[in-house]
């Protein structure tokens, strides 16, 4: 199996962050609660231009969250000054609502530039997504997919022996198996094995650890933790309702109750932890094989 790269970022811990009251942080409080986390949204609207008619979402937070740990980028590939035809990158974008596991409606060889971001536990064929992608990007096309391992993790096992977030990525992987859905797409370097297998070259990878919680020392870091752990706090009901319910038969009290602990579990200074998102990309080869032969042909 592929073996992914850049995967030893180092993360110090604020060594005062266990003594800070439980309301330092801006954005510390649940989602909704959108009083206390105006100013660094607010600066990320201004800074970017765009208008959110309805900014308090998840997924928006989320891409705030994620653009910061990137550095402000919006993708890794080289994808070039210019690309004419990109799907799932704003701006200057239309929005078009598809099943991406459906045969595409879009011809061969069409786009410069895929991009795809936190599909994890919805796609049922990978490699054969990745083909549709292949398929309809142009010779020289990219193709960048950046997705998070659902494991919470901490490089000094300061997550809970027995809590709810020890056996969280567990629970998930079960659950996606059983539907069907993996949630297990950057784990030991799968989806650079689907690069590879699928035809890509120059296939190159980014590993980053995303905080949750204000526990690193970096500010960076420790901004982004917030964000996380404010994302996940928020939207734990929705992540796990349907799949302990609907996919792992647990009762709907079991499920608040688990839901419950874990929060409590989140906010506890003690646990340094993480998740890990991982970002692959590669080119469609300018010249395939099919292209060769005909060349071949004509030239002999
Ligand atoms: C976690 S959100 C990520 C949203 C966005 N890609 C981003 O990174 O900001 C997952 C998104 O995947 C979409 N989704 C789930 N299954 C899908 C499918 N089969 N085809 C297309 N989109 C799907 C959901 O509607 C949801 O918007």
């Amino acid at each position: 199996m592929a073996e992914p790269t850049n995967d030893h970022q180092h993360m110090a811990v604020d060594p005062d962050w266990d003594n800070e009251p439980d309301d330092d942080s801006a954005i510390s409080e649940p989602i909704t609660s959108t009083t206390s986390i105006s100013a660094s949204i607010l600066e990320y609207r201004k800074l970017h231009g765009r208008t959110y008619q309805n900014f308090n979402t998840g997924t928006e937070y989320c891409h705030h969250m994620l653009f910061l740990a990137m550095d402000n980028k919006l993708f890794m590939a080289p994808i070039g000054e210019n690309p004419q035809r990109v799907l799932d990158v704003p701006a200057n974008c239309k929005f078009e609502l598809d099943d991406a596991q459906l045969v595409w409606p879009y011809p061969d060889n069409h786009f410069d530039y895929v991009h795809i971001r936190c599909l994890m536990g919805s796609i049922r064929d990978w490699p054969a997504l990745y083909r549709e992608v292949f398929r309809c990007l142009k010779p020289g096309g990219w193709f960048e997919h950046q997705d998070y391992s659902i494991d919470v993790r901490a490089d000094d096992g300061s997550v809970p022996k027995g809590s709810p977030l020890d056996g969280w990525g567990a629970l998930f992987q079960e659950a996606g198996e059983r539907m069907g859905r993996t949630f297990k797409i950057i784990e030991d370097g799968r989806n650079i094995a689907w690069f590879k297998d699928t035809g890509f070259e120059n296939i190159e990878n980014d590993m980053f650890k995303l905080p949750v919680g204000g526990w690193p020392a970096d500010p960076k870091w420790k901004e982004i933790g917030q964000y996380n752990l404010a994302i996940t706090s928020d939207s734990l009901e929705g992540y796990i309702l349907f799949l302990l319910t609907k996919v792992m038969g647990w009762e709907y009290d079991e499920v608040q109750i688990y839901i419950a602990k874990t929060r409590k579990t989140l906010h506890d200074k003690s646990m340094h932890s993480f998740f890990d998102v991982g970002t692959v990309w590669g080119q469609k080869p300018v010249s395939t094989n099919e292209e060769e032969e005909v060349e071949l042909a004509i030239a002999s």
